[in-house]
């Protein structure tokens, strides 16, 4: 079925084909039949798929990568796929356009994406106006906000906020937009990633630099310790988004700067400005690579995050996921949950169904009561 919707979308522009394709997954999340449906059809419920991570009861290790639902406003529907958790954003504090068009390149013979966007969202203000307008949405984040600690719970999917430097703010003054942002999202957040690793926003990568990142953790960490009090809430769980280009020391730097700061986890990683495995004619094409090309240089550096940490570092890891072996490999190398994008546009909407369907036959096979005991065994 899949294929022939592929065909028609891939007809399309690719940026066409994303807003259709979102527009169709808000719907279907609105609409109580079809969300039903859905989830009859997609959503897998195993206790050998249940995760806890960062303080946090995942109902299955798959989530949809941030970039998707840049804006938030077709999450019920994606997790209606079978997502355990749906980051969305980037958000940016002011609205943002993104880069100039044509920004968005299937690369089809590599089941690959260029894409150069430029954190394009409608700015924090019209995600929390809609957020809060919509009521059903806004009660089903309160229960699970509730629902943060470790308690079992299958029925709600975990709502990930990533947030970024908008696009005229100056690198010094990065943390302020960080700081700023968290404090605006996290009544609506189960977590918060600090992205801090686009390729798209010129400097946003320099913040990987050990004296940015340790002052913007500082600040960011000292924030949510206030919002908890004010709120009257656990802290909001922070994870920071890297790339996988970092040498070896900028990793090292990142990771002590993380551990100092008591940040929570680390999302490994985004996309790369590497151009490995894609045909030549897209070589000089601006912008982050992301699929199956991207595939082991992500592992690898959950591999060396995970021995680095010695294991103390929950990681979500990400980067050409389109199986479940591509996802047991991550999960291998050390990562505690994984999350998908690239993977879905070729594949389709049943991808999570496939990997949670492969991790549970991986279970099986090994006599694993959780997939948690195949973290980090390679
Ligand atoms: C079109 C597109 C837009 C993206 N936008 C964002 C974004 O706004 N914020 C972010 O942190 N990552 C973004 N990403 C990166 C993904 O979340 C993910 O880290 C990366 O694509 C690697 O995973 P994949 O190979 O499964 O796509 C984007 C990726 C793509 C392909």
């Amino acid at each position: 079925m899949y294929s022939l919707i592929r065909k028609l979308l891939f007809q399309l522009d690719a940026e066409r084909a994303h807003h259709l394709s979102l527009s169709a997954m808000r719907w279907a999340g609105q609409t109580p039949i079809m969300h039903t449906m859905l989830q009859k059809w997609y959503a897998m419920q195993h206790p050998c798929l249940e995760t806890n991570a960062f303080g946090l009861h995942f109902a299955n290790p798959v989530g949809l990568a941030a970039g998707y639902d840049k804006n938030g406003i077709a999450t019920q529907g994606l997790a209606a796929l079978g997502f355990g958790h749906v980051e969305i954003g980037t958000l940016t504090r002011l609205p943002q356009i993104g880069n100039p068009k044509p920004r968005l390149y299937r690369i089809i013979k590599s089941n690959a994406i260029i894409n150069s966007l430029g954190f394009p969202n409608e700015g924090v203000e019209a995600f929390l106006a809609r957020a809060k307008s919509e009521e059903p949405r806004v009660k089903s984040q309160e229960l699970r906000l509730q629902n943060t600690d470790l308690t079992p719970s299958t029925q709600h999917f975990i709502q990930g906020i990533n947030i970024g430097k908008g696009k005229d703010t100056p690198i010094e003054r990065a943390s302020e937009d960080y700081v700023a942002l968290l404090r605006q999202v996290a009544p609506y957040a189960n977590y918060v990633t600090v992205n801090i690793s686009s390729p798209n926003t010129l400097g946003l990568r320099q913040l990987q630099a050990r004296e940015m990142i340790e002052g913007l953790l500082k600040a960011v960490m000292a924030e949510r310790q206030t919002l908890a009090i004010t709120l009257g809430q656990r802290p909001v769980p922070i994870l920071v988004k890297i790339a996988p280009d970092l040498t070896s020391d900028e990793l090292d730097d990142v990771l002590a700067a993380i551990m100092t700061a008591g940040a929570d986890g680390v999302i490994a990683t985004n996309t790369t400005i590497g151009r490995l495995d894609i045909p030549k004619s897209f070589v000089a094409l601006k912008g982050g690579l992301s699929g199956r090309p991207l595939r082991y240089l992500s592992t690898e550096m959950i591999r060396l995050i995970y021995k680095r940490t010695a294991g103390k570092l929950p990681i979500i890891g990400v980067g050409g996921i389109d199986s479940a072996d591509a996802a047991i490999e991550k999960i291998r190398a050390g990562a505690s949950l994984v999350q998908v994008y690239t993977g879905m546009v070729f594949t389709g909407p049943s991808l999570a169904k496939q990997i949670n369907r492969g991790l549970i036959r991986e279970c099986k096979r090994l006599g694993l009561k959780n997939v948690v005991e195949l973290r980090g065994q390679d």
